[in-house]
């Protein structure tokens, strides 16, 4: 019989991930199908039951309901506990167990699609909400110089430097305090490109050599990526290669197989 697995949202209706999992699925001779199913806002512990019920084997788990996942989940990954966040869930006779591979699909995306490696770098994350904190052990993972993380509400970048101070180099700073500073790496998950907007970067911060990489992904550049060529970084990035990875992480922990992300990608950019 074939397992199904879904990904849940609200909305979902624009999701991309059946397409790239139906191509992962054809790629590596996997026989799975896989849905976009649109959980209730107020009811996704409801919807997540309903399709185990159903016969569910796994899901995906994208806005709103990543930090609902995390609480429903009965056993969880050591990166999903870092994160805070659930995006994987796997179903195992009676447990939900909850992972998070959106990190693990920027650092791959960053190291084998962009030939960017972390190690010795000087990054700079932009954001403070459940993007950020998603991604940040993965990247210390990678042993970087420094990671600095600014945030609109300096509070909470302080929280997070604080929280994950433990693992890695890690400190915050305030937008303002950034002019003088330059980094390797410039990773913007603030969700400021979804609006038209740009964070209050100063001049300057984009180091000979640099890339600049904005977790949002859409036709043509963001608002952040215009910034960034103007400001003179080397290179520019969006985030549809993040979430071709994260995908190819997930469908890695349901099949023990990990597809290839570029030839999606390749084709995803065709369409
Ligand atoms: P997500 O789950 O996508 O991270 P979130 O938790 O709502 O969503 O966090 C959004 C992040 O984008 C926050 O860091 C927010 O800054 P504040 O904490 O100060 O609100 C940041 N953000 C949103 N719009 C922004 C803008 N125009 N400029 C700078 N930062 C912005």
């Amino acid at each position: 019989m074939t397992d199904r697995y879904c990904v849940f949202g609200n909305p979902i209706g624009h999701s991309k991930s059946p397409r790239i999992h139906a191509i992962f699925a054809r790629q590596t001779g996997q026989d799975i199908c896989y849905e976009a199913r649109l959980a209730p806002l107020d009811d996704f512990a409801g919807a997540l039951h309903a399709f185990i019920e159903a016969g569910g084997r796994g899901a995906n788990v994208t806005v709103p309901f990543k930090e609902t996942a995390f609480s429903l989940s009965t056993q969880r990954t050591p990166r999903a506990e870092l994160a805070g966040a659930v995006n994987t869930l796997r179903f195992d006779q009676a447990e939900i167990i909850g992972d998070n591979t959106d990190g693990a699909g920027l650092t791959r995306d960053l190291a084998v699609n962009l030939g960017h490696a972390l190690h010795g770098q000087r990054i700079l994350l932009l954001g403070a909400g459940g993007a950020a904190r998603g991604v940040i052990g993965p990247l210390l993972d990678q042993q970087p110089a420094t990671l600095t993380i600014a945030n609109r509400t300096a509070r909470k970048a302080q929280d997070l430097a604080e929280v994950f101070s433990a693992i890695g180099s890690v400190k915050s700073i305030n937008y303002a305090e950034l002019a003088g500073n330059d980094f390797d790496l410039v990773i913007n998950a603030t969700s400021a490109s979804l609006s038209g907007e740009l964070p209050p970067l100063p001049p300057g911060v984009f180091a000979a050599g640099s890339l600049a990489y904005d977790m949002m992904y859409g036709k043509g550049d963001t608002p952040f990526m215009a910034f960034a060529r103007n400001q003179g970084a080397a290179r520019v990035a969006d985030g549809l290669g993040m979430l071709v990875e994260q995908a190819a992480e997930a469908f890695f922990v349901w099949r023990g197989i990990r597809p290839e992300g570029a030839p999606v990608m390749a084709l995803l950019r065709g369409e």
